[in-house]
């Protein structure tokens, strides 16, 4: 090779870019406002009824979730991210671990760890996080999506069981769904009755179904044998009207199971909150007793849901604590799906005209020159120290660069050159009324205030 010649750079691959797995997504930071405001939102809200924070492993024991939310559900047959440990340990080896697909197993699990219930005083807990399910991604449904989620839990002298906290749930979520300004939510409810009840409800919907289940599709075949309960949540086109015409539960309430109900329903119409009882709402977690619910918005474009148009569910689970091996503590709780929230709220802002438009940034500080790079950043740290939220350009910018960068994020551009360095001001133009002066440095914070 002559001294002239460049070296040529050995013709690399191209390697494929290495995309975020399937079902799971970035949230930038022109999103994430948005879900700031709610999960505040949220936290202000349950601080008022008296809940506090819980956080719980995103990872557990299989065995958690296959006792609590069950074995035949969908989310433990199908859809858990489930591994077996590597760990070196004896203790370790083997074991089999799953990503949480929801959060209430894990908080009994906490609660009876931890002795909760030991004071005998009611347990109100929320959170918020990730939960991971391998379901057929779409508009509104993720394989790492967020819960903002509550329970409410105690032993049976605490009150836990009483109709009363189902109703308070409720209205609390009421609360905090018009606080947000959610339009046109839905309250659809039911009572799944006791163990008890249920147990007798399940012969009967096997009896009904036995006629029938061979025209059912494959999987509500199955489900009719192993667990009947589950063909009411299909939704299965062809199956609904063989569905429809089952038995309803409401029929097989006992006294106790219907007069809890009722007490739920004359304190949720006492608080002006506005319910339809949906008799098919069974839910798709096997834990649940008595009163279960959900919270819809009408699907469609105006939600920007399409038909995952749940935003939320949940529902009391009275045996759960004793299925996982700990002491009686009846409960209750939901969780929101925060993703399908926050998507509501944006089909809403946008039908509505309203500009989501993140807000501008107090100042720009254009350093003119290199040489006033130090300078800009020692400026910059004054003014952010104070409170203001400042961006810092570089020296190497045409002076036009740095004024279409700063009307872009900020409100005003501050010039920062030789000269005002060295009599200590900086000259300010600020962009809505095009006005541009000499400022002295110790006056730029009140300045940069208006
Ligand atoms: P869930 O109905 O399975 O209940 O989930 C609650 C909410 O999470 C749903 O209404 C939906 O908004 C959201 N969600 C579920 N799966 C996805 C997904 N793949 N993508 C996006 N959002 C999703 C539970 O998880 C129970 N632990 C609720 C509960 C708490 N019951 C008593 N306490």
């Amino acid at each position: 090779m002559s001294k002239t010649e460049k070296p040529v750079a050995a013709k690399q691959p191209a390697r494929p870019t290495i995309k975020a797995v399937r079902g799971t997504r970035d949230l930038l930071p022109a999103e994430t406002p948005l879900w700031n405001r709610v999960e505040a939102t949220a936290r202000a809200v349950f601080a008022r009824y008296g809940f506090g924070e819980i956080r719980t492993p995103i990872f557990e024991a299989t065995e958690l979730f296959a006792r609590s939310v069950g074995e035949e559900t969908d989310i433990v047959s199908k859809e858990m991210f489930t591994w077996e440990d590597r760990g070196r340990a004896a203790s370790e080896k083997n074991a089999s671990l799953t990503l949480r697909p929801e959060n209430t197993a894990g908080v009994v699990r906490a609660y009876i760890e931890h002795n909760l219930g030991e004071s005998g005083a009611l347990q109100k807990l929320y959170y918020i996080g990730p939960q991971f399910r391998r379901e057929r991604p779409q508009r509104g449904r993720y394989r790492q999506f967020w819960q903002i989620g509550a329970e409410v839990l105690g032993p049976p002298s605490s009150g836990a069981d009483s109709p009363l906290r189902d109703a308070e749930v409720l209205e609390m979520l009421a609360s905090f769904l018009d606080e947000l300004g959610v339009r046109g939510w839905r309250l659809e409810l039911n009572s799944v009755g006791s163990v008890e009840d249920r147990a007798k409800y399940n012969v009967a919907l096997r009896e009904a179904l036995d006629p029938v289940k061979a025209k059912l599709c494959l999987d509500n075949q199955r489900r009719a044998e192993t667990n009947p309960l589950r063909v009411l949540d299909s939704k299965d086109e062809a199956d609904q009207e063989i569905i429809n015409a089952l038995p309803k539960i409401a029929d097989f309430l006992s006294p106790d199971s219907r007069a809890h109900f009722d007490q739920v329903l004359a304190a949720l119409d006492a608080c002006g909150v506005k319910y339809h009882l949906n008799p098919r709402l069974v839910r798709g977690l096997d834990y649940y007793t008595r009163t279960t619910f959900e919270f819809t918005v009408p699907s469609g474009d105006a939600t920007g849901l399409g038909t995952q148009n749940a935003l939320l569910g949940g529902g009391r689970y009275d045996g759960l604590s004793e299925m996982l091996g700990g002491p009686r503590a009846p409960g209750i709780g939901f969780a929101i799906g925060e993703d399908r929230l926050i998507l509501t709220l944006q089909a809403q802002a946008e039908a509505d005209g309203a500009s989501v438009a993140a807000s501008k940034l107090d100042a720009y500080i254009a350093p003119l020159g290199l040489a006033q790079n130090p300078a800009a950043l020692a400026l910059a740290k004054e003014l952010r120290a104070a409170g203001l939220t400042v961006e810092v350009g570089d020296g190497s910018f045409k002076l036009r660069k740095s004024f279409e960068i700063a009307d872009n994020i900020a409100r005003n551009i501050v010039l920062l050159g030789e000269d005002e360095v060295s009599t200590e001001t900086a000259t300010v133009k600020t962009f809505a009324t095009g006005e541009q002066q000499k400022v002295a440095t110790n006056e730029l914070q009140s300045h940069l205030r208006i």
